[in-house]
Protein backbone atom coordinates (compact mmCIF):
# COMPACT_ATOMS: atom_id res chain seq x y z
CA UNK A 1 0.00 0.00 0.00
CA UNK A 2 1.55 3.13 -1.04
CA UNK A 3 2.12 5.77 1.97
CA UNK A 4 -0.24 8.83 2.06
CA UNK A 5 1.47 12.18 3.00
CA UNK A 6 -0.05 15.07 4.79
CA UNK A 7 2.34 18.20 4.88
CA UNK A 8 0.98 21.07 7.26
CA UNK A 9 2.40 24.03 6.26
CA UNK A 10 2.78 23.99 2.79
CA UNK A 11 5.96 26.47 3.19
CA UNK A 12 9.39 26.94 1.98
CA UNK A 13 9.78 23.26 3.53
CA UNK A 14 6.52 21.71 3.32
CA UNK A 15 5.91 22.93 0.50
CA UNK A 16 9.22 21.85 -1.39
CA UNK A 17 9.19 18.94 0.48
CA UNK A 18 5.68 17.61 -0.54
CA UNK A 19 6.37 18.38 -3.73
CA UNK A 20 9.42 16.01 -3.75
CA UNK A 21 7.16 13.49 -2.19
CA UNK A 22 4.47 13.87 -4.59
CA UNK A 23 7.25 13.41 -7.82
CA UNK A 24 8.44 10.51 -6.04
CA UNK A 25 4.81 8.90 -6.34
CA UNK A 26 3.65 9.40 -3.34
CA UNK A 27 -0.18 10.37 -2.62
CA UNK A 28 0.18 14.01 -0.60
CA UNK A 29 -2.17 16.04 0.65
CA UNK A 30 -1.19 19.79 1.96
CA UNK A 31 -2.81 20.69 5.16
CA UNK A 32 -3.13 24.70 4.51
CA UNK A 33 -5.58 27.52 6.03
CA UNK A 34 -8.54 28.89 4.14
CA UNK A 35 -7.30 31.17 1.60
CA UNK A 36 -4.10 29.66 0.90
CA UNK A 37 -2.98 29.91 -2.61
CA UNK A 38 -1.40 26.59 -3.50
CA UNK A 39 -2.08 26.70 -7.73
CA UNK A 40 1.81 27.25 -8.48
CA UNK A 41 2.79 24.42 -5.70
CA UNK A 42 0.20 22.18 -7.15
CA UNK A 43 1.27 22.62 -10.19
CA UNK A 44 4.80 21.38 -9.52
CA UNK A 45 3.56 18.19 -7.86
CA UNK A 46 3.25 14.75 -9.23
CA UNK A 47 -0.91 13.69 -10.09
CA UNK A 48 -1.89 12.79 -6.59
CA UNK A 49 -1.80 15.90 -5.04
CA UNK A 50 -4.08 18.50 -3.22
CA UNK A 51 -5.10 20.75 -0.90
CA UNK A 52 -7.48 20.68 1.88
CA UNK A 53 -7.99 21.70 5.23
CA UNK A 54 -5.39 20.54 8.09
CA UNK A 55 -7.79 18.41 9.74
CA UNK A 56 -8.82 17.13 6.72
CA UNK A 57 -4.86 16.49 5.23
CA UNK A 58 -4.17 14.84 8.48
CA UNK A 59 -7.11 12.70 8.96
CA UNK A 60 -6.78 11.46 5.73
CA UNK A 61 -3.26 10.51 5.98
CA UNK A 62 -0.96 7.36 7.23
CA UNK A 63 2.28 10.25 7.95
CA UNK A 64 1.80 13.48 9.09
CA UNK A 65 4.33 16.27 8.65
CA UNK A 66 4.25 19.50 10.65
CA UNK A 67 5.96 22.10 8.66
CA UNK A 68 4.62 25.20 10.27
CA UNK A 69 6.92 27.90 12.22
CA UNK A 70 8.04 26.64 15.41
CA UNK A 71 6.41 29.35 17.39
CA UNK A 72 3.29 27.35 16.39
CA UNK A 73 3.95 24.00 16.22
CA UNK A 74 2.68 22.97 19.41
CA UNK A 75 -0.60 24.62 18.94
CA UNK A 76 -1.11 23.05 16.07
CA UNK A 77 -0.13 19.83 17.19
CA UNK A 78 -2.32 20.07 20.36
CA UNK A 79 -5.24 21.11 17.66
CA UNK A 80 -4.64 17.92 16.00
CA UNK A 81 -3.96 15.57 18.79
CA UNK A 82 -6.97 13.36 18.94
CA UNK A 83 -6.51 12.90 14.77
CA UNK A 84 -3.01 12.00 15.02
CA UNK A 85 -3.34 9.25 17.75
CA UNK A 86 -2.02 5.65 15.52
CA UNK A 87 -0.65 8.12 12.88
CA UNK A 88 3.15 8.61 12.42
CA UNK A 89 4.21 12.18 12.97
CA UNK A 90 7.34 13.65 11.78
CA UNK A 91 8.22 17.43 13.69
CA UNK A 92 10.26 18.98 10.91
CA UNK A 93 10.32 22.10 12.97
CA UNK A 94 13.29 24.00 14.92
CA UNK A 95 12.29 26.10 18.34
CA UNK A 96 13.38 29.49 16.81
CA UNK A 97 12.05 32.58 17.53
CA UNK A 98 12.93 35.78 16.00
CA UNK A 99 13.65 38.88 18.34
CA UNK A 100 16.32 41.26 16.02
CA UNK A 101 17.67 37.65 15.24
CA UNK A 102 17.02 34.42 15.54
CA UNK A 103 16.25 33.38 19.44
CA UNK A 104 16.78 29.48 20.24
CA UNK A 105 13.33 28.59 22.41
CA UNK A 106 13.32 24.79 23.47
CA UNK A 107 10.47 23.62 25.02
CA UNK A 108 11.26 22.44 28.89
CA UNK A 109 10.57 18.79 27.41
CA UNK A 110 14.49 19.75 25.65
CA UNK A 111 12.95 20.12 22.20
CA UNK A 112 9.95 20.44 20.21
CA UNK A 113 9.45 16.79 18.93
CA UNK A 114 9.15 15.63 22.85
CA UNK A 115 6.79 18.57 23.41
CA UNK A 116 4.47 17.07 20.23
CA UNK A 117 5.28 13.46 21.67
CA UNK A 118 3.87 14.57 25.61
CA UNK A 119 0.61 16.57 23.44
CA UNK A 120 -0.20 14.12 21.55
CA UNK A 121 0.67 10.93 23.22
CA UNK A 122 -1.26 8.37 20.69
CA UNK A 123 1.00 9.69 17.98
CA UNK A 124 4.54 7.60 16.52
CA UNK A 125 6.40 11.07 16.65
CA UNK A 126 9.82 11.11 14.79
CA UNK A 127 12.31 14.01 14.57
CA UNK A 128 13.21 14.62 10.78
CA UNK A 129 14.26 16.76 7.70
CA UNK A 130 14.61 19.72 10.06
CA UNK A 131 18.68 20.12 9.99
CA UNK A 132 19.22 21.70 6.08
CA UNK A 133 17.75 24.39 4.50
CA UNK A 134 14.64 24.48 2.60
CA UNK A 135 16.16 24.49 -0.98
CA UNK A 136 17.04 20.84 0.07
CA UNK A 137 13.26 19.83 0.72
CA UNK A 138 12.77 21.23 -2.82
CA UNK A 139 15.89 19.27 -4.29
CA UNK A 140 17.33 16.54 -1.93
CA UNK A 141 20.25 16.21 -4.30
CA UNK A 142 21.26 19.81 -4.70
CA UNK A 143 25.11 19.32 -3.28
CA UNK A 144 25.89 16.56 -5.67
CA UNK A 145 24.54 13.71 -3.03
CA UNK A 146 21.14 12.86 -1.47
CA UNK A 147 20.88 15.18 1.77
CA UNK A 148 20.73 13.38 4.59
CA UNK A 149 17.84 12.92 7.04
CA UNK A 150 18.56 11.96 11.04
CA UNK A 151 15.17 10.09 12.70
CA UNK A 152 15.14 10.18 15.88
CA UNK A 153 12.28 8.79 17.74
CA UNK A 154 11.15 5.64 20.16
CA UNK A 155 9.05 3.84 17.84
CA UNK A 156 11.30 2.18 15.43
CA UNK A 157 8.62 0.89 12.72
CA UNK A 158 7.85 4.68 12.10
CA UNK A 159 11.56 5.15 11.72
CA UNK A 160 11.58 2.02 9.10
CA UNK A 161 8.55 3.49 7.14
CA UNK A 162 10.18 6.90 7.18
CA UNK A 163 13.61 5.69 5.59
CA UNK A 164 11.78 4.12 2.85
CA UNK A 165 9.49 7.17 2.70
CA UNK A 166 13.05 9.58 2.75
CA UNK A 167 14.83 6.92 0.44
CA UNK A 168 12.10 6.73 -2.27
CA UNK A 169 12.12 10.87 -2.38
CA UNK A 170 15.84 11.07 -3.21
CA UNK A 171 17.16 11.72 0.72
CA UNK A 172 19.50 9.89 2.98
CA UNK A 173 18.12 8.43 6.03
CA UNK A 174 20.03 7.85 9.10
CA UNK A 175 19.32 6.64 12.35
CA UNK A 176 19.45 9.25 15.23
CA UNK A 177 18.74 6.99 18.16
CA UNK A 178 15.51 7.23 20.71
CA UNK A 179 13.49 10.58 21.02
CA UNK A 180 15.40 11.79 23.85
CA UNK A 181 18.19 12.97 21.20
CA UNK A 182 15.73 15.04 19.04
CA UNK A 183 17.10 18.03 21.29
CA UNK A 184 20.55 17.57 19.83
CA UNK A 185 19.13 17.11 16.26
CA UNK A 186 17.75 20.25 16.78
CA UNK A 187 20.00 21.53 18.33
CA UNK A 188 22.71 20.30 14.64
CA UNK A 189 21.16 23.10 12.85
CA UNK A 190 20.77 25.91 15.43
CA UNK A 191 25.14 24.87 15.46
CA UNK A 192 25.79 25.19 12.13
CA UNK A 193 22.67 26.59 10.07
CA UNK A 194 24.62 25.11 7.48
CA UNK A 195 23.98 22.29 4.84
CA UNK A 196 23.57 18.64 5.89
CA UNK A 197 25.01 16.03 3.26
CA UNK A 198 27.32 12.76 2.84
CA UNK A 199 26.69 9.38 1.56
CA UNK A 200 28.11 8.56 -1.62
CA UNK A 201 32.19 8.55 -1.98
CA UNK A 202 32.30 12.17 -0.41
CA UNK A 203 35.46 12.95 1.84
CA UNK A 204 33.71 14.36 4.55
CA UNK A 205 31.70 10.58 5.10
CA UNK A 206 35.59 8.79 4.54
CA UNK A 207 37.19 10.85 7.63
CA UNK A 208 34.06 10.53 9.45
CA UNK A 209 34.33 7.06 9.02
CA UNK A 210 38.41 7.26 9.72
CA UNK A 211 37.17 8.54 13.03
CA UNK A 212 34.72 5.69 13.95
CA UNK A 213 31.91 7.67 13.32
CA UNK A 214 29.29 5.55 12.56
CA UNK A 215 27.92 6.87 8.73
CA UNK A 216 26.38 10.38 10.10
CA UNK A 217 28.30 13.28 8.78
CA UNK A 218 27.37 16.80 8.61
CA UNK A 219 29.20 19.82 7.46
CA UNK A 220 29.03 22.97 5.97
CA UNK A 221 28.42 23.75 2.33
CA UNK A 222 32.49 25.18 1.60
CA UNK A 223 34.44 21.78 1.41
CA UNK A 224 37.51 23.65 2.07
CA UNK A 225 39.37 24.07 5.42
CA UNK A 226 37.95 25.02 8.43
CA UNK A 227 36.01 23.88 11.23
CA UNK A 228 32.93 21.13 10.66
CA UNK A 229 30.68 20.57 12.67
CA UNK A 230 29.58 16.52 13.00
CA UNK A 231 26.72 14.28 14.29
CA UNK A 232 28.42 11.83 16.17
CA UNK A 233 26.05 8.22 16.27
CA UNK A 234 27.51 5.14 18.70
CA UNK A 235 24.55 2.74 19.51
CA UNK A 236 21.79 5.12 20.83
CA UNK A 237 24.00 7.75 21.52
CA UNK A 238 24.30 11.35 19.84
CA UNK A 239 25.95 14.02 19.93
CA UNK A 240 27.76 17.06 18.43
CA UNK A 241 31.14 17.15 17.65
CA UNK A 242 33.79 19.40 15.54
CA UNK A 243 36.45 19.25 13.82
CA UNK A 244 39.25 21.40 12.16
CA UNK A 245 40.23 20.08 8.66
CA UNK A 246 43.19 21.82 7.27
CA UNK A 247 42.67 20.80 3.67
CA UNK A 248 38.76 18.68 2.75
CA UNK A 249 40.19 15.34 2.72
CA UNK A 250 42.60 15.27 6.19
CA UNK A 251 41.24 15.49 9.93
CA UNK A 252 43.69 17.47 11.96
CA UNK A 253 41.97 17.87 15.31
CA UNK A 254 39.05 16.29 16.79
CA UNK A 255 37.01 18.11 19.38
CA UNK A 256 33.96 16.29 21.55
CA UNK A 257 31.82 19.05 22.00
CA UNK A 258 29.53 16.45 24.61
CA UNK A 259 26.35 15.86 24.62
N1 LIG B 1 13.21 27.42 6.07
C1 LIG B 1 14.15 26.52 6.30
O1 LIG B 1 15.21 26.50 5.63
C2 LIG B 1 13.96 25.49 7.36
C3 LIG B 1 14.84 24.41 7.42
C4 LIG B 1 14.62 23.40 8.37
C5 LIG B 1 13.55 23.48 9.23
N2 LIG B 1 12.72 24.57 9.17
C6 LIG B 1 11.59 24.58 10.08
O2 LIG B 1 10.45 24.24 9.30
C7 LIG B 1 9.30 24.94 9.77
C8 LIG B 1 8.65 25.67 8.61
O3 LIG B 1 9.58 26.61 8.09
P1 LIG B 1 9.30 27.33 6.71
O4 LIG B 1 10.54 28.02 6.34
O5 LIG B 1 8.65 26.40 5.75
O6 LIG B 1 8.20 28.42 7.16
P2 LIG B 1 7.21 29.22 6.21
O7 LIG B 1 7.75 29.32 4.82
O8 LIG B 1 6.88 30.47 6.94
O9 LIG B 1 5.91 28.29 6.15
C9 LIG B 1 5.14 28.04 7.26
C10 LIG B 1 3.82 27.44 6.84
O10 LIG B 1 3.06 27.16 8.02
C11 LIG B 1 1.75 27.66 7.84
N3 LIG B 1 1.17 28.03 9.13
C12 LIG B 1 1.52 29.03 9.95
N4 LIG B 1 0.77 29.04 11.06
C13 LIG B 1 -0.09 27.98 10.92
C14 LIG B 1 -1.13 27.46 11.73
N5 LIG B 1 -1.44 28.00 12.92
N6 LIG B 1 -1.82 26.37 11.29
C15 LIG B 1 -1.52 25.82 10.10
N7 LIG B 1 -0.53 26.27 9.28
C16 LIG B 1 0.17 27.35 9.69
C17 LIG B 1 1.93 28.86 6.95
O11 LIG B 1 0.69 29.16 6.35
P3 LIG B 1 0.14 30.66 6.17
O12 LIG B 1 0.62 31.06 4.81
O13 LIG B 1 -1.33 30.48 6.24
O14 LIG B 1 0.70 31.50 7.28
C18 LIG B 1 2.96 28.35 5.97
O15 LIG B 1 2.38 27.58 4.95
C19 LIG B 1 9.79 25.88 10.89
O16 LIG B 1 9.48 25.30 12.13
C20 LIG B 1 11.29 25.94 10.68
O17 LIG B 1 12.00 26.10 11.92
C21 LIG B 1 12.89 25.56 8.25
Amino acid sequence: MTTKIAIIGAGNVGGGLGATMSRAGFPVRFGVRAGTDTKALLESCGKDAAALDVTEAATWADVVFLAVPGSVALDVAKSLAPTLAGKVVVDCNNPLVWKEGPVWNPPAEGSLAAAIAAIAPGAKVVKGWNTFGAEFHKNPSQAGVPAQVYLASDHADAKKLLAEVAEKSGFRAVDAGPLRNASVVENTLEGQRAVVFGGGSGAGLAAAKRLAVDGAWTNTRDKGAGTYQALFCSGDDLWIGSETFLEWTEPDTVTDGGR
